[in-house]
This record gives structure tokens, C-alpha cells and sequence, in this order.
């Protein structure tokens, strides 16, 4: 049977997408392999969140083209999000791509590579499911640690933020079955795996309600509870949570379980009112604050990390420096920050100008920057001098006498490593910090 090699860009998501791909193939007689040098197919999951993701794509494209002389059975394939957006299209201007298959159609694959291979002819499958959650795909955990695994827990949004791509390339949401979800958690945990990422657009619209009569709807709070209480030596982490969501019930939860990881992606966009509300975020300043207010009642060790959007349509220097004092009020640990990037269908596309030049979204942006990594430093210094519990992952990228691992509030912690091995939960005191990383040593 062929060999199938598979690389993966964009979020999460997708990396658990194609973990989900690797299953259905492998099922089916193909082998995964790792060496792109020796293999039959290449599939590309793929991001449309920004032009430049997609640009990113098209240049891998043209390089793949040496290969291809060199190995003239490859046949390469597009998946995901940009595979969903450009459907068939996308193999006309991409001649060197022979199938495409969107984030719902990935049952059909095994289909599409045998038309393939066997006529010769390009082929498609790009439908989006309003039911389709892989929820009985046990996934392969490609170049896994062994140590923490992503589980998808819905697929899907329709939230519409004006600027964004997802609810046209991941169709509605939906919700898979929490006994699913539960029993996939703890296989992990019985292979030996430490910990496990809850993945959704949005987890906190998360519901599920169970066709059996007489069975209360599970929630997202109700859902990390069961996966929590799976073994308090399972770490449990999620992303991402909408704040227009986020419920006190979630945070009391998070409380209640040691093992829950004190860190929540809370995405801001924007500290303007004016901008939140033409972005659709159905959120404003004054309630984003409460709920990070709320967080630190409940978990004052929780750390709060955000995404944020530098010059969205229309916005006026003073509504930038909204979003400075939004992350000067915040102290965010971590950002993910962007230049706002039109794309094709969203509402911004069809009602809104891009009007910000390059060089000012640009500058906007490096503000943001550089007042973030002012304040992670200043956040990372405070926490010289306390001992935290780290789940060793792996050696440092530094040096082979050094280990890295991390914290429940999920910051990076670099330390000597002694007799300490991967998997393992340790003890760390805290002696350095850059804007980045915690450096420190083992306690007994
Ligand atoms: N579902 C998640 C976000 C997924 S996309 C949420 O709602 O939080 C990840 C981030 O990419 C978004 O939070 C946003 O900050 C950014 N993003 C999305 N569309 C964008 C665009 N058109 N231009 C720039 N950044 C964008
Ligand atoms: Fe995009 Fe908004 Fe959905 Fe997040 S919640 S994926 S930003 S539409
Ligand atoms: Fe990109 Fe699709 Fe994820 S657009 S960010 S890969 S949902």
C-alpha cells in the first residue's frame, strides 16, 4: 500500500485534524511516514485565517516542485481551512495539487486517493456537515511527546466576527459526544500521557445533548469536571474560550480540580468598544474586564493570555491606544498578536474598507509588541523565588544537561536535569526569567 506524509499548519485544530486523518488512512492500509523523500502522497492541512498563511501555502506549493521531478508518483493533496475556502479552484491555479478535501470531508479521502492514483484526474470533496464530529476516529498522535495530546471536543462556529474566515471554513458548530470525549482522555491516561488539550473555536458554547431520553444536556464546565476527574495526574487544559462566554460556573470548576491548568486564552481583539462592536464580537470593554476580574476572584494564580488585532477597519489611533491600556489594565503573560489581514466573504470583506495603510497597521502592531514583552518580562520577574510543579516535556533546545517543562499557568520552566526524565512531575524553583521562558532548579 502507498505511503502518505503529512505537514500541517494554522491552529490546533488542525493538528488534531490530522491526527484524525492519519487514523482514516491508516485504517485503510496506508503507512504514515515521516520522510518526505519516500512517499506516495503529500497532504497539506492547510490556514486561511490571514493572506499571509495562505501565502505561506502557495510557496511551500512551488517548492514541492523540485520533488516532484525528482519522485514523479508524489501526488499532492490540500486539506483544511484554504482547502475549503478555494475548493476546486484551488487545483487550477495550483497545478502541481491533485485533490482537495475540506475539514468535513476527510472520511472521503481514502475514496479520493485511490480516484487519484488510479485515472489520473484531479478530484474534490469539500462539502462542510453540520454533524460530522470524527467523534469514533481514534486519532493517531503524530509526532506526539507521549507525554500531552489535543482532544477535539466540537468543530465548527458561527460567532461571525466581522473579520473572520473560520465559520466560512469550518461550518456550524457542533458539539461531539461527551462520553467519546471521555473515554478518549482516558485511554491517553492509561497509554501514560500527563496531560490533554480540550480544542474548540469557541469551548464555552460547548453543549451536548444526548438523543437518550431523560439524559440532562452536558455543558463545558459539566464536561472538564468528568475529564478532570479522570485521575488528578491528568492535567487538563482548553482552548479557546470566547469571552462573551465565560461562565463563573467554568471558573468555579477550574477552582475546584487541582489538576485543571491555571491558564486561560481569553482573545480581547480589541480594547475599543467602537471596534468590538463592529468586529461582532458581542462583547465591550467594561464586561471583558469583569470577567477577567472574575477569573483572578477565583484563581489568583491564573495566568490570562489573549489575541489581539492591530488596525481592523476604521480604527483611529485613539481606539489603538484602547487596546494599549486594555493590555496595561490586563498584564497579559502571553499574546498572540496580528496585523488585521482582509479576507475574502467575511462580513468586513463585504461591508468595510480596509483603510489602515500597511506601514500604520504595522506600527500599531510593534506597539503592542513591545509594551507585551515589557510586561510578560515584569509578570515572568515576579515569579523568581516561587516553586512551582512542572510536567517535565523534553530536553531544552539549548542543552543536553537541561530539561523543559511547564506549569499549570503553562509557562515555560528551563532546568538542570539532575535524574529527572520526561513525563515526570517535579518541583521547580524559580532563580531567572526572560520575557519568555522561567529558569530554575529541582527541589526535593
Ligand atoms: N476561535 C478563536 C480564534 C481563532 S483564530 C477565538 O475566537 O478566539 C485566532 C486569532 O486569529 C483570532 O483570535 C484573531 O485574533 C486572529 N484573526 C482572525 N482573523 C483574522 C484576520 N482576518 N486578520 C488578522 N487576525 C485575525
Ligand atoms: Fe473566528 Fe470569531 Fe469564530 Fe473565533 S469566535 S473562530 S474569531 S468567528
Ligand atoms: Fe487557520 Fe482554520 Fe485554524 S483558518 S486558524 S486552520 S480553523
Amino acid at each position: 500500500m502507498p505511503n502518505i506524509y503529512i505537514e500541517t499548519y494554522g491552529c490546533q485544530m488542525n493538528f488534531a485534524d490530522s491526527e484524525i486523518v492519519a487514523s482514516l488512512l491508516q485504517k485503510e492500509g496506508y503507512t504514515v511516514v515521516d520522510d518526505i523523500e519516500n512517499t506516495d502522497y503529500i497532504l497539506i492541512n492547510t490556514c486561511a485565517i490571514r493572506d499571509n498563511a495562505e501565502q505561506r501555502i502557495r510557496k511551500r506549493l512551488h517548492e514541492l516542485r523540485a520533488l516532484q521531478q525528482r519522485h514523479r508518483q508524489v501526488r499532492i493533496g490540500i486539506l483544511g481551512c484554504m482547502a475549503e475556502r478555494l475548493q476546486s479552484q484551488l487545483m487550477v491555479e495550483e497545478e502541481n495539487v491533485s485533490f482537495v478535501a475540506g475539514p468535513d470531508a476527510y472520511r472521503q479521502l481514502p475514496d479520493l486517493l485511490a480516484r487519484v492514483r488510479q485515472s489520473g484526474t484531479k478530484a474534490a470533496a469539500t462539502e462542510l456537515s453540520t454533524t460530522e464530529t470524527y467523534a469514533d476516529i481514534e486519532p493517531v498522535r503524530l509526532g506526539s511527546n507521549g507525554i500531552s495530546a489535543y482532544i477535539s471536543i466540537m468543530r465548527g462556529c458561527q460567532n461571525y466576527c466581522a473579520y473572520c474566515v473560520v465559520p466560512y471554513t469550518r461550518g456550524r458548530e457542533r458539539s461531539r459526544d461527551p462520553q467519546t470525549i471521555v473515554a478518549e482522555a482516558r485511554s491517553l491516561f492509561d497509554q501514560g500521557y500527563k496531560e490533554v488539550t480540550l480544542l474548540g473555536q469557541n469551548v464555552n458554547s460547548y453543549r451536548f445533548q444526548s438523543p437518550a431520553e431523560g439524559l440532562p444536556p452536558v455543558d463545558f464546565p459539566e464536561l472538564m469536571h468528568r475529564v478532570a476527574s479522570i485521575s488528578p495526574l491528568l492535567r487538563v487544559r482548553f482552548a479557546t474560550s470566547h469571552p462573551k462566554d465565560l461562565s463563573d460556573r467554568l471558573l468555579e470548576v477550574m477552582a475546584a480540580h487541582s489538576n485543571i491548568c491555571k491558564c486561560i486564552h481569553l482573545p480581547v481583539q480589541s480594547g475599543s468598544d467602537r471596534m468590538l462592536k463592529l468586529m461582532n464580537r458581542h462583547y465591550d470593554s467594561a464586561w471583558y474586564l469583569d470577567r477577567i476580574a472574575a477569573i483572578r476572584r477565583y484563581m489568583p494564580d491564573c495566568s490570562i493570555t489573549t489575541d489581539v488585532i492591530a488596525g481592523f477597519c476604521s480604527e483611529t489611533e485613539e481606539e489603538h491606544q484602547m487596546t494599549l491600556d486594555m493590555f496595561r489594565k490586563v498584564r497579559y503573560d502571553y499574546a498572540y498578536m496580528f496585523k488585521f489581514s482582509m479576507r475574502p466573504d467575511t462580513y468586513a470583506a463585504k461591508h468595510l474598507q480596509d483603510d489602515i495603510p500597511d506601514a500604520e497597521k504595522t506600527r500599531r502592531l510593534e506597539e503592542i509588541i513591545a509594551l507585551q514583552g515589557q510586561i510578560a518580562l515584569e509578570n515572568n520577574r515576579k515569579e523568581v523565588g516561587k516553586t512551582f510543579e512542572v510536567l517535565v516535556e523534553g530536553e531544552s533546545h539549548r542543552s543536553k544537561e537541561q530539561l523543559f517543562g511547564r506549569n499549570s499557568q503553562n509557562k515555560v520552566i528551563v532546568f538542570d536535569r539532575q535524574d529527572a526524565r520526561p513525563g515526570q512531575y517535579i518541583q521547580v524553583k524559580v532563580t531567572d526569567c526572560t520575557a519568555a521562558t522561567l529558569k530554575g532548579e529541582i527541589v526535593r
